[in-house]
C-alpha cells in the first residue's frame, strides 16, 4: 500500500480529512449494522438532540506505524469501555465495544494510506463519537443516534513539539463534584473553550484546573491529565473523580513501576505542594507527555527545576518507554496493542 503524499514531519495538530469513516444508526431501541462510507457529511434535523442539548460523547486513540512496519492500536478496548460509560452518564445507548472494537480496526485499515510512516514523528489520531440525531424539543434524551468513527493524521498537539509549556492556574472550573468531569463528553470542552481563549490572549499554553469544590487541588487541563515527579524521584499523580480517567495516565503509571521501578502515588495534590515537585508533565492520547517548564497563579510563577529548554530526566523515561511500547520497540504488556491486519 503506497502513503499519501503529506509533509509529515510538519504535520500540526489539525483535522485532514481521509476517505473513509464509520457510520451506525440507533432507531427503534437497536444499532442497525453499521459500515463504511465516504460521505464525510453529517446531515441533522434543525432540531437534533446534540444541536439542543449537546447529547454527545467522544473518544481518542491513536494508531501508530511500528519499526516493523506493522500498524498498531493502543489499548483501544479502554476507550471503548471509556465511551460505554459516557454514554450511559448522558442516557445515551451504548454502541457494544465488540463492535466499537471492529468499527476502529475497520476505519483504520481503509485508511492505512494515511497512517504516517516509523519515525516520523506523526500518528494517526483516530476518533469516535455518538450523538442525538433526532428533534428533541423539551429537555430529554434522543431517542436516535448516530456512531460515527473517523480518523486524521497528526502532528504534536502543542506548538513547538516537546518544548515545556507554560501553564496558568486558571480562575474557571472545567468540573463539579458529582457532575461530567470524569466521562468525555463534548459539553466539558465546550464550556472550557472560553478559558483556553483567555489563557492563550493571556500568553499561556494551557490552563491548570483547581478542583471547583475547594479551589486547593490540582485537577486536569482541557484535555490532559498532570504528572509530577518528586525530587526523590516518585511519580506522583492526581486522584480525582471530576477529572478524565487517562488511559495514557494510567499506563503511564504501570510502566513507571513495572518497567522502571519508581513509586507511584495516586492521591490528592494540592496547590500549595506543586513548587516542591522537580518535574511535571502533561499526558493524554494528543499530549503524549508534554513536560511543563512553568505555571503561573495569579502572578507567582512555579518554576520547575527541570527548565525551560528540555524534558526533565523521569519525565523524559518515561516519554521514551511509553513510546517505545507504542512504536514497537519495547516489549508491551498483554493486550496494551491491537495489531491491525
Ligand atoms: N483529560 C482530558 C480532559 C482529556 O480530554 C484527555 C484526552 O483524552 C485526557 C485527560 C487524556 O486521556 P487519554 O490519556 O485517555 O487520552
Ligand atoms: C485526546 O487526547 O484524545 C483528546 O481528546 C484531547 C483533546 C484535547 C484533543
Amino acid at each position: 500500500m503506497e502513503k499519501k503524499q503529506i509533509d509529515w514531519e510538519n504535520l500540526g495538530f489539525g483535522y485532514v480529512q481521509t476517505e473513509q469513516r464509520y457510520v451506525s444508526n440507533y432507531k427503534d431501541g437497536k444499532w442497525d449494522e453499521g459500515g463504511l462510507t465516504e460521505d464525510a457529511g453529517v446531515v441533522l434535523n434543525e432540531c437534533a438532540g446534540v444541536l439542543q442539548y449537546a447529547q454527545t460523547v467522544f473518544e481518542g486513540m491513536k494508531a501508530y506505524t511500528t519499526e516493523d512496519g506493522k500498524i498498531v492500536v493502543f489499548r483501544p478496548d479502554l476507550n471503548a469501555a471509556r465511551m460505554a460509560d459516557s454514554a450511559r452518564r448522558l442516557e445515551m445507548p451504548v454502541f457494544p465495544e465488540e463492535r466499537f472494537l471492529e468499527a476502529v480496526k475497520e476505519v483504520v485499515k481503509a485508511n492505512a494510506a494515511y497512517v504516517p510512516p516509523y519515525g516520523s514523528g506523526a500518528t494517526l489520531y483516530i476518533r469516535p463519537y455518538m450523538f442525538g440525531s433526532n428533534p428533541v424539543i423539551g429537555v430529554k434524551p434522543a431517542d436516535e443516534y448516530q456512531f460515527r468513527v473517523f480518523v486524521t493524521p497528526v502532528g504534536p498537539y502543542f506548538k513547538g513539539g516537546v518544548k515545556p509549556l507554560t501553564l496558568c492556574v486558571s480562575d474557571f472550573d472545567r468540573a463539579a463534584p458529582h457532575g461530567t468531569g470524569h466521562i468525555k463528553a463534548g459539553l466539558n470542552y465546550a464550556m472550557s473553550l472560553h478559558a483556553i481563549v483567555t489563557a492563550h490572549a493571556n500568553g499561556y499554553d494551557e490552563n491548570m484546573y483547581l478542583d471547583s469544590a475547594t479551589r486547593t487541588k490540582v485537577e486536569e487541563t482541557g484535555g490532559a491529565n498532570f504528572i509530577f515527579v518528586t525530587k526523590d524521584n516518585k511519580v506522583v499523580t492526581p486522584h480525582s473523580d471530576t477529572i478524565l480517567p487517562s488511559i495514557t495516565r494510567r499506563s503511564l503509571l504501570y510502566v513507571a513501576e513495572h518497567y522502571l521501578g519508581l513509586e507511584v502515588e495516586e492521591r490528592d495534590v494540592y496547590l500549595d505542594e506543586v513548587k516542591e515537585f522537580a518535574e511535571c508533565g502533561l499526558c493524554g492520547t494528543a499530549a503524549v507527555i508534554s513536560p511543563v517548564g512553568k505555571i503561573v497563579d495569579h502572578g507567582k510563577e512555579i518554576c520547575f527545576p527541570s527548565g525551560m529548554e528540555k524534558m526533565g530526566p523521569t519525565i523524559q523515561k518515561l516519554y521514551d518507554t511509553l513510546t517505545g511500547i507504542q512504536m514497537g520497540q519495547i516489549e508491551a504488556p498483554k493486550g496494551w496493542i491491537q495489531v491491525i491486519e
